[in-house]
């Protein structure tokens, strides 16, 4: 898996998918951060039945985002909205100056040469042997030759582990592997912003933790702007540098790692430390007397720590454990900085603990930028969690996408 990485190459986005950016990102050595994914206001239903209301939240470019939440709660709903396949009814979702819930069909169709998705399903045509699934959208979106084509589809069989399955077709495989080829084929057109929903689900323990050491990777190497739903809560805790958590037909947090791992709020911690006591409940939620009654019990109990361990791996008590990192011999992951620069900008908006526990992951010399009031007042929270960074944004406001030059490892 992280050979096929390493010999990764770095075509110009360009060429990949025949659009162009304004900075001629084709140039090596040059390339765009992910792009930014601003939604504000966002609500959808299907008829009377609403799924989410008023979701607020940008994912920053270039950085990973996880989205969690109970089953039902619409994650799946909201990945489909973010590529324009379901329509919401009220807010926006901003891509390059472009509202994607109002946009034309033509300006969608080119919008989405963007993203790379993984469907929860996989979403493979199941007459089509590998190969040719994970051809598709070079074959229709691209004008490459077969040559070309044939060496970026095994390129990224080898990437995801799939050598030699290129002629076995999606019923004569398993799950896990299945999986893996829909990550393939969301990877082929070098995307900006990806989207996986659940792409652990289905993986043995020790294919997660190769799948998550490869999406840190790919962030390193590639810069683009990653979401993630998944259950898998060792993977929550250690991948993104974004957590959110949809609950009760609300985004009821968006914000750095060291804001969700760190809160005090009852949803947030119950769904990351993996507990029955809680909101939550399995099917329906749960009266207040006897949230009350449980979680009287679980202190009673020595609380989250008492297990000795925290869930999936986690160290007990270890609020904020450390976060993968590019595999060696492969760049540094510039989205860490620029997450520690940003949040550093939003420090004092925090509550004490969450404020502790980011200073405790802070380099020195953002934390003497923060102390020393060199950082003006953000955007404000307000669900947002975001703060800009000035010469990142450009003149043209939010929304702008920002250079940075691109390493490829030896690519
Ligand atoms: N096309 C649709 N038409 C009508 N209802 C839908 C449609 N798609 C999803 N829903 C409903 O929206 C709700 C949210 O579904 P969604 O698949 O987004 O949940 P989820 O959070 O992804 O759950 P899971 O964790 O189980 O994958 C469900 O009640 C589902 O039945
Ligand atoms: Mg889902």
């Amino acid at each position: 898996m992280r050979t096929g990485l390493r010999r990764r190459t770095l075509p110009g986005l360009v060429n990949a998918t025949g659009r162009g950016t304004g900075n001629e990102a084709g140039t090596e050595g040059q390339a765009v951060v992910g792009v930014a994914v601003e939604v504000e206001g966002l609500s959808k239903s299907f008829g009377s039945q609403n799924i989410w209301s008023d979701v607020t939240l940008t994912l920053p470019p270039g950085e990973i985002s996880v989205l969690l939440g109970p089953s039902g709660t619409g994650k799946s709903v909201f990945l489909k909205s973010l590529v324009g396949l379901l329509k919401p009814e009220k807010g926006s979702i901003v891509i390059q100056d472009t509202d994607l819930v109002r946009t034309s069909e033509h300006k969608l169709y080119e919008i989405r040469k963007l993203f790379g998705v993984l469907f929860q399903d996989g979403a493979l045509f199941g007459s089509m042997n590998l190969f040719d699934n994970i051809a598709f959208p070079l074959r229709e979106h691209t004008k490459k030759s077969e040559s070309e084509i044939k060496r970026i589809v095994l390129e990224k069989m080898d990437m995801v582990g799939l050598q030699g399955a290129e002629g076995k077709l999606p019923g004569e495989i398993s799950g896990g592997m299945r999986k893996r080829a829909g990550l393939a084929r969301a990877l082929v057109l070098d995307p900006e912003i990806i989207l996986f929903d659940e792409p652990d689900s289905g993986l043995d323990p020790v294919r997660v933790a190769y799948l998550n050491q490869l999406i840190v990777d790919l962030n390193a190497q590639i810069d683009a702007t990653f979401l993630i739903v998944t259950h898998d809560i060792g993977t929550a805790r250690t991948v993104p540098d974004n957590l959110g958590l949809l609950f009760r037909r609300n985004l009821v947090m968006f914000g750095p790692r060291e804001q969700l791992l760190t809160s005090q709020e009852p949803v947030v911690r119950q769904f990351l430390n993996g507990r029955r006591e809680g909101p939550i409940g399995m099917s329906e939620e749960k009266d207040v007397a006897q949230v009350e009654a449980e979680m009287a019990a679980l202190e009673a109990r020595g609380g989250d720590a008492h297990n000795g361990v925290g869930p999936k791996g986690a160290s007990g008590g270890d609020a904020v454990p450390p976060q993968l990192t590019p595999t060696e011999g492969l760049p540094e992951r510039k989205a860490e900085r620029r997450r520690q620069e940003r949040v550093a900008r939003m420090l004092h908006e925090f509550d004490e603990e969450t404020q502790e526990a980011i200073r405790a992951s802070l380099p020195e010399d953002l934390l003497a930028q923060a102390d020393s009031g060199a950082y003006e007042s953000t955007q404000g929270s307000g669900g947002r969690h975001w703060a800009p960074e000035p010469d990142a944004v450009g003149s043209t406001g939010r929304g702008a996408t920002a250079t940075l030059p691109r390493q490829g490892g030896e690519a």
